[in-house]
């Protein structure tokens, strides 16, 4: 299935259970002290999770572009080493504003990623939170009883704060959560190493796709849990990793998503992708800075030397280095880029 369709399918599954189809917000923040990009598609409702606006709608699904680039959640240095980091990506999520909880969250993410996009339920786990005594926060019987309605009891796993407990920065709404992970390795690898020994070991092939977090409490400046007024649902999947395993490759960078740009630097640069490793690197850095270097722009946020600016200059200095340096690139070659990404996600965003 091509990434477009794969995401217009998430859109149309939520529209049909009565979301409202929101537009992503941009990808800069400008009315945040806390927070200078958005990092998850939660960001644009934090005001509805807190009660400081009033609900417009009771249910909403987008596909959010993200920045991971500064403060809590950071990845910019793994970027073009890996198979599956991004500084830009998008995250499909739905929300529920005080409407459904657990139930349906996990019942329809189930009915959505095994009976639209038909993944292998086999291949499924699905993780829980074990609970913290400091934060007076109880294991997830829930979850875990409702997850059982879907999986054998050997596919769910219970996991600790850091990995099961989801948080938007240091402060803020916040909750337990449970993670959807796909196992991608061969049939030989998997009779060998049963997929729940690695459910969040770092294998690039057996990855978190969607989080559900079960969103209860504002996470106070003195690191105190408060509840929210309303139980609510923020859940996050990563579309490039979707579109990963639904189009049976092994690496983010060989979807339709990166694939056309990358053939381009490859052209521009007269080297081959996949023949050289740095060069490989190189151009996943390239195509992935692209990205979040143009849709920063786009959203209002130029290159500079302070604050948010300084940190998209440095992810732009990032990409001249590689294609500099790996690329034989010796003038500016990113803007040759753009008109590629324009016709490629345009029609979205
Ligand atoms: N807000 C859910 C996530 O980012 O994973």
């Amino acid at each position: 299935m091509e990434s477009n369709k794969i995401r217009q399918a998430f859109l149309d599954f939520f529209a049909g259970k009565d979301h409202v189809i929101v537009p992503s917000a941009p990808m800069v923040v400008k009315n945040d002290p806390t927070l200078m990009f958005t990092n998850a598609g939660m960001n644009q409702f934090k005001d509805i999770f807190l009660g400081n606006i009033p609900r417009p709608y009771p249910r909403a699904a987008d596909t959010q572009k993200c920045l991971r680039v500064s403060g809590k959640h950071n990845d910019l240095e793994e970027v073009g080493h890996d198979t599956y980091h991004h500084t830009m990506f998008e995250m499909l999520g739905n929300w529920s504003f005080g409407d459904y909880f657990k139930k349906e969250a996990i019942g329809w993410a189930w009915e959505l990623l095994t009976g639209v996009y038909g993944l292998d339920k086999s291949r499924m786990y699905a993780t829980v939170f074990e609970g913290s005594p400091e934060d007076g926060v109880p294991f997830d019987q829930e979850a875990y009883d409702i997850w059982l309605q879907y999986l054998p009891a050997d596919h769910i796993i219970r996991g600790n704060k850091h990995d099961n407990f989801w948080e938007m920065g240091d402060v803020g709404p916040c909750g337990p959560c449970s993670e959807i992970h796909y196992d991608l390795r061969d049939e030989s690898e998997i009779a060998a190493v049963p997929g729940r020994e690695m459910v969040n070991q770092g294998s690039p092939l057996v990855i978190e796709i969607w989080n559900l977090v079960f969103m209860q409490f504002n996470r106070k400046a003195n690191g105190s849990l408060e509840p929210l007024a309303a139980n609510c649902i923020d859940t996050g999947m990563g579309f490039e990793r979707l579109c990963m395993i639904l189009q049976g490759k092994k690496s983010n960078y060989d979807t339709d998503v990166f694939q056309p740009t990358i053939q381009r630097i490859a052209a521009m640069s007269g080297k081959t992708y996949g023949a050289d490793e740095k060069c490989d690197v190189a151009m996943r850095v390239v195509a992935d800075h692209l990205r979040a270097i143009s849709f920063s722009i786009a959203d209002g946020q130029l290159p500079s030397n302070v604050k948010a600016g300084y940190v998209i200059r440095r992810i732009l200095r990032r990409a001249v280095r590689y294609g500099y340096t790996y690329l034989s690139f010796n003038e500016p070659f990113i803007c040759r880029l753009m008109a590629g990404l324009v016709d490629q996600m345009g029609g979205q965003f």
